[in-house]
C-alpha cells in the first residue's frame, strides 16, 4: 500500500489488510476525515482480490476514545442533518469481507460504535467499552443504541447506555459483545493468526456466510432461512464448491480460488 493517509496506517500482510487508527495523542478520537479514510481503505480492500480478511485496530493506548469532541462541540442540528455524516459509517456495514476488530484500551462512544461494525471482536485485558455520550448531553449516533441492544438485549443495553459506565473486556465477553479476551502483548499476533486462519477458507463461502449472519440480525427466522437457502444454492455455481467436495472425496486439501 503506497498511499499516504493522515489519520490511519494501512498495511497488507499476505491476504490480510490492516487498518490502524493513528491519532494516538488524542486516543484515536475519530474525526470526519478519519472516517473517510477508514471507509475508503476498507472499500478498497473489499475490492482487492488479494485481500480476504480485514483487521481494524488502533495505535497507542486506545482503540478509539470516541468521536472527536473538539470537532462536534460547536455543531448545530441543521448543520448535522445536512452533513449527514453517518451515511459514511453505514458503508462499513456493506463491506462483504470479514472485518476483525482488535481492541486495546478505550473503545468509547464512536470508538465502541466502530468496534461494533466489526464482525468479530478480540480485546486485550485492559480494554474498556462504553457509551459516555450521556455525560456529554448527547447520545450515540453511529448505531450504538441499535447494535448494542441487538447484541446484549434491551435491559442490559439500557443500563450501559443510561449510566455511561464502562464495561471491562471480561464483561464484554460475558455479554457476548466480543469473541475473546487476549493478553495485551499478544492481541495483534492472535488477531492476525485468526485472520489468516479464516483467510484460507473459500472466499465466496466467507462472503455469503457473513452476509447471511448479518441478515439474521434484521430478518425474521423464516425470511432469514430463505435468504440462507438462496446463498447455499448460489455456492453450487462456484468452482470452489466443486473443488472443495472433490478434494474431500480425493482425501486432499482443497485449493480455493474464490471463483
Ligand atoms: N475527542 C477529542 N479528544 C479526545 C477524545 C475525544 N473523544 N478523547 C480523548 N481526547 C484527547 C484528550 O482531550 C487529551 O488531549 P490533550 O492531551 O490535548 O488534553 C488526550 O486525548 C488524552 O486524553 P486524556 O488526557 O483525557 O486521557 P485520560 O487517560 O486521562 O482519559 C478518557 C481517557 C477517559 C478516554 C478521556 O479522554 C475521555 O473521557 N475521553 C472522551 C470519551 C468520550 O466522551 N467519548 C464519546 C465522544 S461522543 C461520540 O462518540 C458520539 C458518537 O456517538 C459518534
Amino acid at each position: 500500500m503506497n498511499k499516504e493517509y493522515q489519520f490511519i496506517d494501512v498495511s497488507l500482510h499476505g491476504s490480510v489488510g490492516v487498518v490502524a487508527l493513528n491519532r494516538p495523542k488524542v486516543l484515536n478520537a475519530i474525526n470526519r476525515p478519519m472516517v473517510t479514510e477508514i471507509v475508503t481503505v476498507i472499500e478498497e480492500f473489499d475490492r482487492n482480490e488479494q485481500v480476504k480478511v480485514i483487521v481494524l485496530c488502533g495505535n497507542g493506548r486506545a482503540f478509539a476514545a470516541g468521536a472527536d469532541i473538539d470537532e462536534m462541540a460547536e455543531a448545530n442540528a441543521i448543520e448535522l442533518e445536512l452533513l449527514n455524516q453517518f451515511t459514511e459509517w453505514d458503508r462499513i456495514a456493506w463491506v462483504k469481507k470479514p472485518i476483525i476488530g482488535a481492541v486495546q484500551g478505550f473503545a468509547l462512544g464512536g470508538g465502541f460504535e466502530l468496534a461494533l461494525c466489526c464482525d468479530i471482536l478480540f480485546a486485550a485485558h485492559d480494554a474498556e467499552f462504553g457509551f459516555p455520550e450521556i455525560s456529554l448531553g448527547v447520545m450515540p449516533g453511529a448505531g450504538g443504541t441499535q447494535r448494542l441492544t441487538k447484541l446484549m438485549g434491551k435491559s442490559k443495553a439500557m443500563e450501559w447506555l443510561l449510566t455511561g459506565d464502562r464495561m471491562s473486556a471480561n464483561e464484554a465477553l460475558h455479554y457476548g459483545v466480543i469473541n475473546r479476551v487476549i493478553a495485551k502483548e499478544l492481541l495483534l499476533e492472535e488477531t492476525m493468526k485468526f485472520a489468516n486462519k479464516i483467510a484460507k477458507q473459500a472466499p465466496l463461502s466467507l462472503r455469503l456466510i457473513k452476509e447471511s449472519v448479518l441478515k439474521a440480525v434484521d430478518y425474521s427466522l423464516y425470511e432469514g432461512m430463505q435468504y440462507e437457502r438462496k446463498n447455499f444454492y448460489l455456492l453450487f455455481a462456484s468452482k470452489d464448491q466443486k473443488e472443495g467436495m472433490q478434494a474431500f472425496i480425493e482425501k486432499r486439501k482443497p485449493n480455493f480460488e474464490g471463483e
